[in-house]
């Protein structure tokens, strides 16, 4: 995954840098570097570890020169060590390269380069890196060694290049990994999201693929793959510098929480004309495919659930990393639904070029403005619900089932009474919050050292089964699994002994009664029963109160205490539920 951003302009380059890098940490953390020019030199500093620790070492931002890039590395090619992370340089340290992406044929190339050349890392992107060294020995400029290098590539690249033999100059290019410049008062600079230069700019100008940007302190030279200058304007992004900030708290993730009841009015106001219309194109179409990763899946298994229940409409969910096996049914027929909240997950991305090849229709709901997925869309929703900065989803999580009740709303041709209904339950779920805040505490307190936790429901709600045991996994490295409830007898409860944690999701519907026999099957093997639920059972063990809700909003009635519990027993196992381990927010590779 990684962060890249360059910068160059008339003030000291590298704290600018060490800033918006700081701000592209969700997309790793596990080394960080940067590198300037000044008096004809490349000063380097890098190392392993969160920005802040490697800061705290090495001073990145006391690196001179009004020209500098950055990375923060999510270990893809090479174990996480110095020699790895980057910025990588040539055999001579003339010049200094930050990659996100993976170059897939580079082990030949190295291959073919290590006669020559001395390579101090395992990574792809040194490859890179002397490829350059090699084109710019005939003394051409460095955006025509990148341009001549690019033609021995094959992968995915955002890369950004500073030479001393070509200096004033930030040379950056982009294939299927995001890239975009901002454009400021005589600064700019390259990035893999403008979230990272907010403070400064909101100027932004979105690069497509196969793109190169020459950027220099007098402006920026855009070539598309031919090497024919392109124009294009800069446009505004409406996100805030601020809006990604802790505000008081201690994590992200808490302060995302927090912010779940306001995303619910955040999506639900939208242009009803546009959502009316996507609607339509969904209930018409001979097949509909929702296409989604993660969180974004479990997001759309309850769209699922809303289509077939309020409009009639059957779709499929198909995990994005697996659409390409189902790309023989897609055709001019067929509506595609993208989710995701960062818009550039690369499975998801490589799913929607497949489909949209095959002349299917595109509609994203997807969070960040002018991502690629919402480029490439036909129709594109948004969750509106700002920067979302801890790696795992929160408040987007709420904010795309908001979108899938109004879409199902307009389906039924009721849109108005479907935005007042979500707008009326914020108030309800942000005080199952503070109700349930200090219970969800003590019971991480009393929970913490178990290794297993089994989550269930049946329903519109079995997808919230999957989605809370996936917090928890992947915050607190507890083992989780969700399921439906009646599928716990058919393996599953093998596993069930004295003291197993059971999350019984059971609103008070049509499910009650047989979660509740499930949740029975399993105390009677020895589980301590957590029940999520607006009606009590002598059966929980605890009890954590939801508020009572229409049924098909039950989702949105459980999910905070979800994410809670995951959260407080992150925070009792000591774990930094902002950046988990081996994760990263962006996923940009396969
Ligand atoms: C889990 C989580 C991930 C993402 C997944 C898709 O908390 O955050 O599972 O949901 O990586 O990401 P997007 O929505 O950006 O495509």
């Amino acid at each position: 995954m990684c962060g890249i951003v360059g910068f160059i302009g008339k003030e000291q380059a590298s704290p600018v840098v060490l800033r918006a890098l700081t701000r592209l940490e969700y997309r790793g953390y596990d080394s960080a570097g940067v590198a300037s020019i000044y008096d004809n030199e490349i000063l380097l500093k890098k190392d392993v570890g969160k920005i802040a620790e490697v800061q705290g070492k090495y001073a990145l931002d006391g690196l001179p020169g009004n020209i500098a890039i950055g990375h923060v590395r999510w270990a893809t090619h090479g174990v996480v060590n110095v020699p790895n992370a980057h910025p990588h340089t040539d055999c001579e340290g003339k010049l200094a390269i930050v990659h996100n992406g993976i170059i897939e044929n580079y082990q030949e190339l190295r291959h073919q380069l290590e006669g020559e050349h001395h390579f101090v890392s395992e990574t792809d992107t040194e490859v890179i890196g002397h490829l350059i060294e090699s084109y710019m020995k005939n003394g051409d400029p460095l955006e025509k060694a990148v341009t001549a290098t690019l033609g021995q590539l094959e992968g995915s690249y955002a890369m950004a290049v500073i030479s001393v033999d070509d200096p004033g100059k930030i040379v950056a290019v982009r294939r299927s990994s995001p890239l975009v410049i901002g454009v400021g008062d005589g600064e700019y600079f390259v990035a893999s999201d403008a979230l990272s230069f907010l403070e400064k700019t909101n100027q932004v100008i979105f690069m497509e693929d196969d793109e190169m940007a020459v950027i220099t302190d007098d402006g920026v030279m855009l070539y598309n793959k031919k090497g024919k200058q392109v124009k294009r304007k800069a446009v505004k992004v409406e996100w805030e510098w601020d809006q990604a900030s802790k505000n008081g708290h201690d994590y992200f993730m808490l302060k995302e929480i927090i912010e779940g009841p306001e995303a619910i009015q955040s999506a639900a106001t939208q242009d009803k004309k546009h959502v009316m219309d996507v609607a339509m194109n969904i209930l018409r179409a001979k097949q509909v495919i929702i296409a989604a990763c993660g969180s974004s899946r479990y997001a759309a298994l309850i769209g699922r659930y809303l289509f077939s229940q309020l409009a009639s409409k059957f779709c499929d969910v198909v995990m994005a990393s697996e659409f390409q096996y189902f790309a023989s049914s897609i055709d001019k027929h067929t509506v595609v639904i993208a989710v995701s909240q960062s818009g550039e997950t690369l499975d998801v991305m490589e799913g929607v070029k497949l489909a949209k090849a095959k002349g299917a229709k595109i509609v994203s709901i997807v969070n960040v403005p002018g991502s690629s997925l919402a480029r490439m869309s036909h129709k594109a929703l948004y969750l509106n619900c700002g920067p979302e900065i801890c790696v795992a989803a929160t408040k987007s999580f709420i904010s795309q089932l908001v979108i899938f009740y109004l879409l199902a709303f307009a389906m039924m041709n009721k849109l108005d009474q479907g935005v007042k209904k979500l707008k009326g339950l914020s108030v309800g779920i942000n005080g199952s919050f503070a109700e349930n805040s200090q219970s969800l505490m003590t019971l991480a307190d009393k929970l913490y050292d178990q290794g297993n936790f089994y989550y269930i429901a049946r329903g519109i709600n079995f997808a919230m089964a999957s989605e809370g045991a996936l917090k928890l996994k992947e915050l607190s490295y507890i083992h989780a699994e969700g399921m439906p409830a009646g599928e716990l007898k058919h393996g599953t409860i093998a596993l069930i002994e004295e003291g197993t944690p059971v999350v019984a999701i059971c609103p008070n519907d049509e499910t009650y009664h047989e979660t509740i026999s499930n949740a029975i099957e399993t105390k009677a093997r020895g589980a301590f029963i957590i029940g999520i639920s607006d009606r009590y059972n002598e059966i929980y063990d605890e009890w954590i109160k939801v508020p009572e809700v229409e049924d098909i909003f039950y989702p949105l009635s459980v999910v905070l205490p979800l994410q809670l519990m995951a959260y407080y027993l992150a925070i009792r196992r000591g774990k930094d539920p902002d950046k988990p381990r081996n994760l990263a927010k962006s996923v940009t590779v396969k």
